[in-house]
């Protein structure tokens, strides 16, 4: 009888705990895989934060702030966006878009150098800017035709101002073209003397100056093409950067625009 009883219990307790998971209740099969979730999903905004002032951080903490954070935001909110900032190195920024890890870059980049736009779809052009070059404050440079071939001139890896010194160490004119992951250790190199001189965004090394004046300054005019900054997104996204476009239009008339050129104390070539 005893054993009848057991064997009885047994099944009942199989019977219902196949009840139990069918019904997706308890453990990992529990979770929400409806995808009804109500919650759309952040859109991944990524950048690389030393480029004051349109994304950097400060005072040691993590942080993404800047001319293009407030405009991004402005946007994304006229638009109904959700976003989030993610910092990473600025070579990897299109890779990002490529491989799905972002959704949008917003780094103060050139729409116009090399083949970004065959890698990307951008926007409409936010900003326009210029190369210069940025010599120690004592330095005898003049210009960016006073350098000689035995100087070494940094910039940050990925960009057009990186990929012009090791242009220019390629054709003999500089010692070397010294490529760097941030703008902070190019600003540093020069302070130490380990570079003659830093190519960088004329509004970017403007920046730096207004407090390191007194161990760096600007020399000559503005060099390159004028650089047109604008967002991405992958390639074929026509409907996100649709949106980009209607929001930066928007915050450009309803004068947002103005108020952060004036906030970061820019004006756009
Ligand atoms: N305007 C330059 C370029 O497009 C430099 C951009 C660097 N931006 C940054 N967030 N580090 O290559």
């Amino acid at each position: 009888m005893k054993k009848k009883s057991l064997v009885l219990l047994l099944s009942l307790a199989m019977v219902f705990a196949f009840v139990l998971s069918a019904c997706g209740g308890g453990g990992e099969s529990g979770e929400d895989t409806s995808g009804g979730g109500d919650e759309a999903a952040a859109l991944k905004v990524v950048t690389e934060a030393t480029f004051a002032p349109f994304e950097y951080t400060e005072d040691g903490n993590d942080e993404i702030i800047g001319f293009d954070v407030d405009m991004m935001n402005a946007i994304a909110e006229d638009q109904g966006l959700t976003i989030e900032w993610v910092n990473m190195e600025f070579d990897s920024l299109i890779p990002a878009l490529e491989s799905n890890q972002g959704d949008i870059i917003c780094a103060g980049m050139n729409k116009l150098a090399g083949d970004r736009a065959e890698k990307a779809d951008f926007g409409e052009t936010y900003f326009k800017s210029n190369l210069m070059l940025l010599v120690a404050a004592d330095s005898d440079i003049t210009g960016l035709d006073a350098v000689t071939s035995d100087m070494k001139l940094a910039s940050q890896i990925g960009t057009t101002g990186g990929d012009m010194v090791q242009e220019m160490a390629n054709e003999g004119k500089i010692a070397e073209g010294v490529v760097l992951n941030q703008w902070t250790d190019c600003y540093l190199q020069l302070k130490n003397g380990e570079v003659q001189g830093v190519i960088v965004d004329k509004p970017v090394g403007a920046n730096y100056l207004m407090e390191h004046s007194d161990i760096a300054k600007f020399v000559g005019e503005g060099f390159g093409e004028t650089e047109e900054f604008a967002f991405a997104v992958k390639k074929g996204n026509t409907e996100l950067l649709d949106k980009l476009n209607a929001g930066l239009a928007n915050i450009k008339e309803n004068g947002t625009y103005d108020e952060l050129l004036e906030k970061y104390k820019m004006k756009s070539e």
